[in-house]
């Protein structure tokens, strides 16, 4: 039995959903532990087709806990839809889903000054998904932050809630937004407890129990690497942690109780919101990209940037949060390619040059050095066996694997979830 991590290994939407909702058909726990809803996990199975911002993505294992940890901002309006869109649907949520108390809530003022903030920023922008996660997180580490356990004990949210219009009405009516009423939020966040309370559980003992047990835990990992609030490219990123280490903050769960971390990766690379991309294609191919990988952000269905895979993105990535594999997604999407390009590492002012010693603004600068490979021009779709995949798609799996010196162990071929190569 396994305590596996999974991690983005890009800027997000590499297709983790997908590769959860396989992965969870063996798991005995399924754990989100940091994000909130800026997160969009599209699933695909026997049960329809979903996007899952909140619950975690392996919810469709009727056998499994799922949870939400500490490290989540949790926002419960959304929490709410999705949990009646899963049973509407049939599943079974209730008694199998279970929130931190230490969990922080995403407020109504969040989300407005999310967007406030942006529009102030103008061209420097960051291009949030709007959803609050910043303040909140804000919030959190500056001790202004209201946790799901205040909203157990109501007078302690009234309280807090109090302080935090006192302050946060001041700054939204300085930035032109309308300011919020207390008694408003009160009666919204009252409904709330009512159903979120049987939820609300101590989530970090469940997980080490767990463990203890031998029971197979995976740990859901939303973003992705590069949008990690130090090791992205900041201020092009998001507010929490996304590196395999930040599950020890955010679940609560010791180092040497992990033995697995899987990064995943799409066969080329996306960015949605503001921020450097050097392998970014601003050109018929990148267009090509978006149209046959449906690159359209499932939480604010905004057009996905496209570029070519970035093998110094992903050895940083693997590195840095100790990959022990790789599922590779979207192979498919190449199928048409005549031939497909992979930088191998980067050039700035003729020198060989690391990721991590480049600053934010550097990255627009370096030069990607590309190898070309072949296409293989032929669908591989559906493809459940890597000796049935055409050689030349082999051969760009292989030539990865050498490259990142780390085994890709699932090939992704199709968004649905039988649509994988275990390897
Ligand atoms: P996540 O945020 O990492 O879970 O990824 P998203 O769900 O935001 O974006 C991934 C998109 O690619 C979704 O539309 C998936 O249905 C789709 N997808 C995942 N794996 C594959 C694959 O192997 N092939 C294709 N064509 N689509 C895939
Ligand atoms: P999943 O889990 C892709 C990006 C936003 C923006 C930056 C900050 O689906 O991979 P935020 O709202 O978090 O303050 O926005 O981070 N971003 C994502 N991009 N996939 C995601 O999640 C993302 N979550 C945040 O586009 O650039
Ligand atoms: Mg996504």
């Amino acid at each position: 039995m396994a305590a596996t991590i999974v991690i983005g290994a890009q800027w997000g939407d590499e297709g983790k959903g997908k590769i959860i909702d396989y992965l969870a058909e063996k798991s005995d726990y399924i754990v989100r532990f940091h994000g909130g809803n800026n997160a969009g996990h599209t699933i695909i199975n026997s049960r329809g087709k979903f996007a899952l911002h909140l619950v975690p993505a392996g919810i469709f294992n009727e056998k499994a806990i799922t949870l939400i940890t500490n490290g989540v901002v949790v926002d419960l309006e959304v929490l709410l839809s999705e949990i009646k869109e899963l049973e509407k649907k049939g599943l079974r949520v209730k008694e199998r889903l279970f929130i931190s108390p230490r969990a922080h809530l995403i407020m109504p003022y969040h989300k407005l000054l999310d967007n406030l903030y942006e529009e102030a920023k103008g061209n420097a922008k960051t291009g949030t998904t709007g959803r609050g996660i910043g303040p909140a997180y804000a919030d959190k580490v500056s001790y202004n932050g209201i946790r799901l356990g205040d909203l157990i004990n109501f007078k302690n949210f009234s309280q807090k809630l109090k302080v935090q219009l006192l302050v946060k009405n001041k700054i939204i009516k300085a930035l032109g937004g309308e300011t919020l009423n207390q008694s408003e939020i009160e009666k919204q966040f009252f409904k709330y407890r009512k159903w979120v309370t049987p939820l609300v559980t101590e989530t970090s003992q469940i997980i080490n129990l767990a463990i203890d047990k031998n029971k197979s835990v995976l740990f859901e990992g939303a973003q992705g690497v590069f949008l990690d609030n130090d090791w992205g490219t900041y201020p092009f990123v998001t507010a929490s942690s996304m590196m395999s280490g930040g599950v020890t903050q955010y679940a609560g769960v010791a180092p040497q109780k992990i033995n697995d971390v899987l990064g995943i990766a799409k066969a080329y690379t996306t960015r949605v919101g503001e921020g450097p991309f050097p392998t970014e294609l601003k050109n018929e191919i990148g267009n090509k990209l978006r149209e046959e990988g449906l690159e359209f952000g499932a939480t604010t269905g905004r057009p996905r940037r496209c570029g070519w895979l970035d093998l110094e993105l992903l050895r940083f990535a693997g590195a840095a949060n100790g990959f022990c594999a790789f599922a590779l997604t979207k192979l498919d999407v190449l199928d048409s390619l005549q031939e497909i390009k992979v930088a191998t590492h980067y050039e700035y002012n003729g020198e060989k040059i690391s990721y991590q010693n480049l600053e934010t603004n550097q990255l627009n600068k370096i030069k990607p050095i590309y190898k070309t490979l072949k296409g293989w021009k032929t669908s591989t779709k559906g493809i459940t066996k890597f000796n049935k995949l055409p050689r030349l798609a082999q051969y760009y799996i292989k030539f990865i694997e050498n490259e990142l010196k780390v085994p890709i162990k699932y090939v992704s071929t199709g968004s649905e979830r039988n649509e994988t190569i275990k390897l």
